[in-house]
């Protein structure tokens, strides 16, 4: 029984992520992608703006961080705890990080101009 319990939750973890790679989950109300931090992030950042403006950014933890300073410099935005702002970094560098594809970098080449520096 316990080895059939072991089984089990292997199969559903290794299901989860496959899941998990092939693509990530999105929350249709607000577009942002569903990790840890999302709940700290819908909450906090969907007050003044639509999420769009954050599914539209990428940057790394320091790019984030100037942003939300930013913010709170000239946009009223208020002061977070450290361990909110801390959580809100993970999620936006882990989750909108440089790396991250954007809608751009899915087109098919077809549906692109010729590369004018292409040899
Ligand atoms: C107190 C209101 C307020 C809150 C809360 C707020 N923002 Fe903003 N944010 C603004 C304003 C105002 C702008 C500028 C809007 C414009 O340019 O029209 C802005 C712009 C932005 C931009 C675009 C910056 C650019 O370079 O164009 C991003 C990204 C952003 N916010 C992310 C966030 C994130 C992430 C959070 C949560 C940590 C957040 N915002 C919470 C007021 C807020």
């Amino acid at each position: 029984m316990k080895r059939f319990l072991l089984t089990i939750a292997l199969m559903l973890s290794l299901g989860a992520s496959y899941l998990g790679a092939a693509e990530k989950e999105i929350d249709s109300k607000t577009g942002l992608i569903i990790a840890p931090g999302f709940e700290e992030v819908k909450t906090t950042c969907t007050v003044c703006h639509s999420a769009k403006f954050i599914t539209a950014q990428r940057g790394d933890r320091q790019t984030w961080l100037s942003i939300i300073r930013w913010m709170q410099d000239t946009q009223g935005l208020w002061e977070f705890s450290p361990k909110l702002e801390d959580t809100i970094l993970d999620y936006l560098s882990k989750n909108y990080s440089p790396e991250e594809e954007t809608g751009r970098a899915n087109l098919n080449s077809s549906d692109m101009p010729p590369n004018p520096y292409e040899k």
